[in-house]
């Protein structure tokens, strides 16, 4: 899939793209079968909500669950970023959040490049997150929200919140998201919320200012998240679990458009298990360990 330019420069303006319904119902349940059973595993890449079962987050399902993997690698999620950056990428952190019936929890208005920064010393913005709906998403189960335009701001000051849900999160201010809706309309476009079918993707810039309120309706609210970045700007440090801020630097390659219905060959290097390494983190830069070595 190739972006017009009439995309681009939408993609420019506002910061994301929305593409309703973009996969098909049958390729939307290989994935969907693969869930449950992800999300009973009793292992620390599955974050569970404050207090609750509940699984918000899944991590690295594309490193030992085939249908991920090839998600991970599929030519709609992966080449409008490569477009976008004119490089090859790597998959610096995979994610599917659960934002399940009554019991999925906010997230907070932050920008996701702050945290790549402020924890992984990613060194530029040359990332991207691309999101597929899992489940249909409409204005009662948790949508995604956005300030349009806020990724022009580049990096705003955020703080590291470390309470208020089960995942530590660098979140802006409210008073800075009070004049970012403002300057992007108010109550007239300056918060969105792009709803649709399960199978619909957004694509959206690492500046944009988003958040998600909880999900009290009786539907799920599953959703797959690549976070994709140019394998020249990879990340300086392991502060972060290699479960959460992946490690591995390698170009992505895509399979055909079909990879979700049929069986291409794909790695799964963590199958038999997550290996201990994979926990091991440091506060120190990465060419700091290096020449320590
Ligand atoms: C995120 O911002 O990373 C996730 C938000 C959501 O799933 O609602
Ligand atoms: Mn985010």
């Amino acid at each position: 899939m190739r972006l017009t330019p009439q995309q681009l420069e939408r993609f420019d303006r506002e910061g994301y793209l929305f593409f309703p319904g973009l996969f098909s119902a049958d390729e939307i349940r290989v994935l969907n079968e693969a869930v449950p059973e992800l999300y009973a595993r009793r292992e620390a890449y599955n974050v569970r909500e404050k207090g609750s079962e509940a699984v918000r987050t899944n991590f690295a399902a594309h490193l030992y669950c085939e249908p991920f993997a090839r998600l991970a690698r599929h030519p709609r999620m992966v080449r409008p970023v490569m477009d976008l950056f004119g490089e090859a990428l790597y998959m610096h952190q995979f994610k599917i959040n659960g934002k399940m019936a009554f019991e999925g929890d906010v997230w907070q208005w932050h920008q996701d490049y702050g945290t790549w920064l402020n924890d992984d010393m990613m060194p530029t913005e040359r990332a991207m997150n691309v999101a597929i709906f899992l489940d249909d998403v409409n204005e009662f189960n948790g949508p995604l929200m956005f300030i349009p335009g806020s990724h022009q701001r580049g990096v705003i000051d955020a703080s590291h919140d470390l309470s208020t849900t089960s995942y530590p999160l660098w979140v802006v201010d409210p008073g800075l998201v009070s004049k970012l809706v403002e300057r992007a309309g108010g109550k007239d476009g300056g918060i969105v919320a792009p709803k649709g079918p399960a199978g619909s993707m957004i694509l959206f810039h690492s500046c944009l200012v988003h958040a998600s309120t909880s999900n009290l309706s009786p539907w799920n609210r599953v959703s797959v998240y690549l976070s994709l970045c140019a394998v020249s700007n990879h990340i300086r440090r392991f502060k972060r679990p290699e479960y959460i801020a992946h490690r591995d630097f390698t170009p992505i390659e895509c399979l055909p458009d079909d990879c979700l219905l049929k069986p291409y060959p794909v790695d799964l290097p963590w199958k038999a298990g997550m290996p201990a390494s994979a926990l091991v983190t440091s506060p120190e830069p990465i060419d700091a360990i290096q020449q320590a070595a």
